[in-house]
C-alpha cells in the first residue's frame, strides 16, 4: 500500500490521537513532516502522546459529543489539511437487542457517529480543497454478528456517511478507514489476562493468524490521507476478520 512520500508543510488534526490507532497515525504523518493537532478529553494522555511524537504537535482537550467545545475548538485551528476522527470508546453493552438498554445504546452513536458528525460539520470549512477527511467505523459494518446490532449500526452509517460527504464535500476527499481487531488501549477495560486470552484465541482464526498493532491500521489511514485519487472509499485493515 502506497503512503504519502511527504507531508512537510501540511498540518494534520487527529481527534482521538491521544492513544492507539489515532497516536500511531500521528507519529507516521509526524515522520513524513507534517505539523500534529491531538485532540481527545483527558489532558494528561495528550501530553504523553505529545513527548512520544518528535516533531511539530501541539494538543487540545476536546470531548467531541458537545457541539459547543468543538465549535470553538475548530474557531481556534485555523486553516489545515487532513482530518483524522479515531475518537471512540468500548464502554457501551453489546448483547441482543431485547436485552440491551437503550440509553446505552443511544450513547454508542453520541460518540461514534454525533461525534464524527460534529468534527466534519466544523471543521470541514477549514480544510484545504486539496485536502482530506478519514473516518473511522469497524469491521462489524460487514458483517453480521449477533450481539452486535448496534456496532454495525453506528459502522454502516459512519461509511454510508462518509460516502455521501465525499460528493457533498468535493474536491475535498472523504474516506473511512475500518479496522479489524486491534491491540490497542480501547480493549484496556478487559483485565490483562482476559485480553490477552481473548487475543490468543481469536487470532489463529484469522487468516492473517494476528491481531493487528496500532500501526498496521495507521498505515491504511496514511494511505488514504495520500492517495489524492480516494473518496468515498471505505478500507477495511482487519487481517481478513470480516471473512471469518
Ligand atoms: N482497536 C480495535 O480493535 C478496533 C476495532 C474496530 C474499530 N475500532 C475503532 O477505532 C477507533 C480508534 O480506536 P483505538 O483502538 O485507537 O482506541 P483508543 O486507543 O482507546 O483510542 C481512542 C481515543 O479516543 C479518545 N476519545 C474517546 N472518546 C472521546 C470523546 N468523546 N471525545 C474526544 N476523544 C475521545 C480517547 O481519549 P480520551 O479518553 O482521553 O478522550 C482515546 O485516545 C475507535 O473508534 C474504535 O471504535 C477499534
Amino acid at each position: 500500500m502506497s503512503t504519502p512520500n511527504s507531508l512537510n508543510g501540511q498540518r494534520v488534526i487527529i481527534i482521538g490521537g491521544g492513544s492507539g490507532i489515532g497516536l500511531a497515525a500521528a507519529k507516521q504523518a509526524s515522520g513524513l513532516g507534517a505539523e500534529i493537532v491531538l485532540a481527545g478529553r483527558s489532558p494528561e494522555r495528550l501530553e504523553q502522546a505529545k513527548a512520544a511524537i518528535p516533531g511539530a504537535v501541539s494538543t487540545a482537550a476536546l470531548d467531541f459529543r458537545n457541539e459547543d467545545e468543538v465549535k470553538a475548538f475548530f474557531e481556534e485551528t485555523g486553516e489545515f489539511d487532513h482530518l483524522v476522527v479515531t475518537a471512540g470508546e468500548l464502554k457501551h453493552g453489546s448483547g441482543k437487542l431485547a436485552d440491551l438498554d437503550t440509553a446505552s445504546s443511544r450513547e454508542q452513536f453520541e460518540s461514534r457517529f454525533w461525534g464524527p458528525y460534529l468534527a466534519v460539520r466544523y471543521g470541514s470549512p477549514l480544510i484545504r480543497q486539496s485536502g482530506s477527511i478519514t473516518l473511522t467505523s469497524g469491521f462489524f459494518g460487514d458483517k453480521a454478528i449477533p450481539g452486535a446490532s448496534v456496532p454495525s449500526a453506528v459502522h454502516g452509517a459512519i461509511e454510508n456517511l462518509g460516502r455521501v460527504l465525499a460528493f457533498e464535500l468535493a474536491p475535498l476527499r472523504v474516506n473511512v478507514i475500518s479496522p479489524g481487531y486491534a491491540d490497542t488501549p480501547l480493549h484496556d477495560g478487559l483485565p490483562p489476562e482476559q485480553k490477552q486470552a481473548w487475543f490468543d484465541q481469536t487470532a489463529p482464526t484469522l487468516p492473517v493468524r494476528r491481531i493487528a498493532s496500532a500501526d498496521d491500521i495507521a498505515g491504511g489511514i496514511l494511505f488514504l490521507i495520500g492517495n489524492g485519487y480516494t473518496t468515498g472509499l471505505t478500507l477495511t485493515v482487519d487481517g481478513g476478520a470480516r471473512l471469518v
